[in-house]
């Protein structure tokens, strides 16, 4: 009989493809099936984030609920970003669990099961060529890595820590990926890595073709089974014309982009590393939307980084009201270990932070608001993924709208029209068009 694993899954989308990689090699090389309880899985995994200090701090703490409620031959693992940085401390502050294993280690589970004690965090271990087997939790959408690591060294991010350095994974095996999870059914192939627009830049080894970003996206659309693509995150410094006419031109890229800001100001900016200037990223954001009328842009914010004055955060609200968001994720600034920015001086006042925090999403909120009342009675293309439990179902607009209509099964996996009657900031509520 099958044996069962049970995984929770934090952090980023690259985390849930890690975990389905996970998944894969258990089931295909030691024999267990996901399960949804904890209390009757032969093994526990956590797949951390370490991204801010929060869920850190809650690891040791969720250890202690599993320790309580597994069965007594259970083991645990710990992997992921939290496994890269604390290592074997997990072990001494954890003695309940049985192995470790980095977010660039994903492909040495099936050994960490089978091995008492078991750690493996090395961020330089080269994971870009390594045949996962296959296993997907959507039926219609595929995540599909397409690199590893990040060489960017922003001063306030533990990712390079955890990850490693940036290495592309050779575009034939991206596109016999996608290929294959197109042809079981996924219409949309999500490309994934922390710098997607830098794909190309450094392989495994040497390579003679020269293929970015834009060619890779081209190349995975002449697939003849795959309606849409997606990806994150692309970075606004390597946003340049060819990337902005590729992703305005492709009709089968889909006009929702991920645009981390991360601030408004050029000089925070430059103590963040991030390598572009205020003017810099308006010029690319109203470009893109001079380009792509409907496009929906997103991005990410972090307030209150070290230094960060009124004068800087109202760049960040200037530029908030300069390209008006479809989405921002907002996050207070949080000092993580092994980064250049915990060692700053001027660390804001947490007060401080949170007020800048409340504000800006205050503000986001009505801008919000405005957005979606202006798509009353619009027609999007919508692709059906997901049955929610009130007799609707949910799918995304081409450019990324939460959508839902009163109906069933029969749509998953189809695109329908639909025409837009309730708006809500949350999502929108509409009716097929017969
Ligand atoms: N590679 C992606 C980011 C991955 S981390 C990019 O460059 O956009 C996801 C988001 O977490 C970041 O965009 C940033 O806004 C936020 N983040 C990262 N480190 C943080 C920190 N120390 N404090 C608060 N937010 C942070
Ligand atoms: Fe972190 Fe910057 Fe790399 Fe994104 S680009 S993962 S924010 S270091
Ligand atoms: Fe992702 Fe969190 Fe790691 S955002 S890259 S899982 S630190």
């Amino acid at each position: 009989m099958s044996k069962k694993v049970y995984i929770e899954t934090l952090g980023c989308a690259m985390n849930t493809r890690d975990t389905e990689h996970i998944i894969a090699e258990l089931q295909s090389k030691d024999d267990y099936e996901l399960c949804d309880d904890a209390k009757s899985a032969d093994l526990i995994m956590i797949n951390t984030c370490s991204v801010r200090e929060k869920p850190v701090n809650k690891l040791f703490s969720e250890i202690g609920v599993f320790n309580k409620i597994k069965k007594q031959s259970a083991k645990i693992g710990i992997c992921g970003c939290t496994a890269s940085h604390l290592g074997d401390e997990i072990f001494k502050r954890a003695p309940s669990v049985s192995f470790v294993l980095g977010a660039r280690n994903v492909s040495k589970v099936s050994e960490a099961v089978k091995t008492e004690k078991f750690i493996d965090v090395s961020i330089d271990y080269d994971e870009s060529n390594y045949a996962f087997d296959d296993f997907r939790t959507s039926m219609y959408k595929a995540y599909v890595n397409i690199s590893i690591g990040c060489d960017k060294k922003c001063t306030y991010c533990i990712v390079p820590q955890t990850r490693g350095d940036e290495i592309s994974i050779p575009a034939e095996l991206i596109v016999q990926e996608a290929r294959r999870a197109a042809k079981n059914g996924a219409k949309e192939i999500f490309l994934l890595g922390q710098n997607v627009n830098n794909y190309g830049r450094r392989f495994s080894t040497k390579r003679d073709s020269k293929i970015d970003f834009s060619d890779l996206l081209n190349m995975i659309s002449e697939i003849e089974e795959v309606e849409r693509i997606r990806f994150t995150s692309p970075h606004p410094l390597h946003m340049d014309d060819k990337f902005l006419e590729t992703f305005a031109n492709n009709p089968k890229v889909c006009k929702s982009m991920h645009m981390p800001l991360q601030s408004g100001s050029t000089h925070i900016l430059e103590q963040m590393k991030r390598g572009y200037t205020k003017e810099w990223f308006l010029n690319r954001a109203l470009k893109l939307r001079e380009l792509v009328p409907d496009v929906s842009i997103s991005t990410d914010i972090i307030v209150a980084f070290p230094g960060e004055s009124d004068a800087d955060f109202e760049d960040s609200m200037d530029v908030i009201e300069q390209v008006k968001f479809e989405q921002i994720f907002a996050f207070k600034y949080s000092a993580r270990p092994l980064t250049e920015a915990a060692n700053f001086e001027n660390q804001v006042d947490k007060e401080i932070g949170s007020k800048r925090l409340q504000r800006l999403q205050s503000r986001q909120d009505e801008i919000l608001d405005l957005i979606s009342s202006s798509r009353k009675d619009k027609i999007y293309d919508v692709y059906f993924e997901e049955l929610r439990n009130n007799g609707m179902v949910a799918g995304r607009s081409d450019n990324n709208a939460l959508v839902q209509v009163e109906g069933g099964e029969e749509l998953l996996g189809t695109t329908r029209k639909v025409l837009i009657t309730n708006p809500r900031r949350l999502a929108l509520y509409g009716e097929l068009v017969k």
